[in-house]
């Protein structure tokens, strides 16, 4: 499953994943420094904020309400934010574009 990672006037990052890794491993496996991941995956954290491309937004689904209150955490969340370690890889998502944040803090 192909992730492609962006990031404001840089170059795109193409990362590939198993199906059922998160977004968040992707991103660690493949040096992505802007998700943080502090808490490893356990929803307690929110850096590994990242914001899903609004094309893909519908394919993606809605965050989980305990993924939710855990975006207010985040840094500048809207309406297009994720939790990247919420984020599972399937074929459907093949070639999913995530926008990268500024910062995590
Ligand atoms: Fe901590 Fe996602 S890694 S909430």
């Amino acid at each position: 499953v192909t992730v492609i990672f962006k990031k404001d006037g840089k170059d795109d990052r193409v990362a590939k994943g198993e199906p059922g890794a998160s977004v968040m491993e992707v991103a660690l496996a493949n040096d992505i420094g802007e998700i943080l991941a502090d808490c490893g995956g356990a929803l307690s954290c929110a850096t590994c904020h990242v914001h899903v491309s609004a094309s893909w937004m519908e394919k993606v689904g809605k965050p989980s309400e305990e993924e939710d209150a855990m975006l207010e955490m985040a840094v500048d969340p809207d309406e297009r934010s994720r939790l990247s370690c919420q984020l599972k890889l399937s074929q459907e998502l093949d070639g999913i574009e995530i926008i990268l944040p500024e910062s995590q803090f």
